[in-house]
């Protein structure tokens, strides 16, 4: 069978390692496609920049939208990221030409996924997305071959590495956020500007991703609920042990009633769970479903070996003729489900309160969470200073978010309450 020729659009640390792979691996990809994967042409910003790989026999194209156009290209990599701009220009362009995409840019799909779908049942081709969604894992292919025949009820997990280390850190060495982050920084493993990753915003488009597969609906980032890790402070994560927690930055997309729960946002996870021992850079992804009803992946989320596995798995599919739609179900099928609005959670909380340690102080505060129909769970206070300011600490029962809202807005204004409370969702997973 003729070879594939791809066409690779940037090439960082994934384009790099993608090449480096289908290099090595040669023998390997071919012996399972059945064919040769070859690289057709390469694009990027800076011709001369030492890759550590060697480039010498690859056309070079100096615009990678005209990747699209060349006729020796079957199918167009996209690696450059970022949600507009040239990697939507070369996603639409390579469509419409008939050429397979693939594409490790969760921005890109999160925002324009379901046009893209719909363009691509158009036009009959694939477009791979298995690295933009928690780099080496398979949660793509999971999802949507593996677990075809089940309702989904719930998808949660750990996926951004970048604050998973920085979390970790936080816990192992009682230290504060600023100084992890700069260190994970000096390190490497955090980007100089980490917006995206502490500010939660990689792992909402990955989250946005995963619930339209999961739940064959459009995808809806601007519903995902959206909280980063800049808030997590080391006494917070000191009382998470003393209750029985650890704090993690969960991605949740689950189905109820009312709709699609999407949310991004640090939360307690219970200490002797397995969510709560993913550490470092590592990733998870947990999907419950209505036949299989746990089905838990592990792995590297991010780093060229990882990430370029999951990409020439996708060239894999194409090479041997695989095409699927790609939320499971062709685009105009996909079907509308409100999303849940994040004042309607139903669940436990964590409430600190940094409080002026004096009689009746309690008082006050159960009043405002007895009017509220919030029952504690258990309440800590560690130190004695009286007159001063100390913490103490709450778990709640099951409670509507609006009226944890509430409460708190009611709380914070008490003469005795020294700072805005501290509130952490509890999720027994
Ligand atoms: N920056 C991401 C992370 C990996 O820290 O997990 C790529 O999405």
């Amino acid at each position: 069978m003729a070879t594939l020729g791809i066409g690779i659009a940037g090439l960082g640390t994934v384009g790099s390692g993608v090449i480096g792979l289908l290099r090595r691996n040669a023998d390997l990809i071919e012996a399972g496609c059945g064919r040769k994967i070859g690289i057709a042409g390469v694009s990027a910003r800076d011709r001369s920049r030492d890759r550590g790989i060697e480039l010498g026999d690859c056309r070079w194209f100096d615009d990678a939208r005209s990747l699209a156009d060349d006729p020796e290209i079957d199918v167009v990599v996209e690696l450059i990221g970022g949600e507009d701009g040239v990697a939507l220009d070369l996603a639409r362009r390579s469509i419409a030409a008939g050429k397979h995409f693939v594409t490790a840019n969760k921005a890109l799909l999160a925002i324009h996924g379901t046009e893209l779908a719909t363009a691509a049942d158009h036009a009959g081709i694939h477009v791979g997305y298995e690295a933009a969604v928690a780099g080496g894992i398979p949660v793509i292919k999971t999802l949507r071959e593996g677990l075809a025949a089940n309702r989904v009820r719930r998808v949660h997990g750990i996926l951004n590495g970048t604050s998973n280390y920085i979390l970790t850190a936080m816990r192992e060495h009682g230290a504060a956020f600023e100084d992890v982050l700069g260190e994970a920084q000096r390190l490497g493993y955090a980007e100089l500007d980490p917006t995206l990753d502490i500010g939660g915003g990689d792992a909402a488009h990955k989250l946005a991703i995963l619930a339209a597969l999961a739940f064959r609906r459009p995808v809806d980032f601007a519903g995902v609920h959206v909280e980063g890790i800049r808030g997590v402070t080391p006494m917070d994560i000191a009382f998470a042990r003393e209750f029985g927690y650890r704090i993690k930055l969960l991605a949740i997309a689950q189905a109820g009633t009312g709709g699609v729960e999407q949310r991004v946002h640090p939360t307690m996870v219970p200490e002797d769970g397995a969510i709560a021992h993913i550490d470092g850079v590592f990733n998870a992804v947990v999907i419950e479903g209505d036949a299989a009803p746990v089905t838990t992946l592990i792995g590297a989320g991010a780093g060229a070996g990882p990430t370029a596995t999951a990409v020439v798995a996708d060239l894999a599919d194409i090479a041997r003729g695989v095409r699927h739609a790609m939320f499971a179900v062709p685009g105009p099928e996909l079907v509308h489900r409100p999303t849940v609005a994040i004042d309607q959670r139903q669940g436990e909380y964590y409430v600190r309160l940094m409080v002026i340690d004096q009689p009746g102080v309690m008082a006050d505060v159960s009043a405002i969470l007895r009017d509220e129909q919030i029952s504690l769970g258990s309440l800590l206070q560690r130190g004695r200073d009286p007159g001063e300011t100390v913490p103490v600490v709450m778990t709640t029962h099951e409670a509507e978010e609006a009226s944890m809202r509430r409460a708190c807005e009611r709380i914070a204004a008490l003469d005795t309450v020294t700072e805005p409370p501290v509130t952490i969702r509890i999720e027994r997973v």
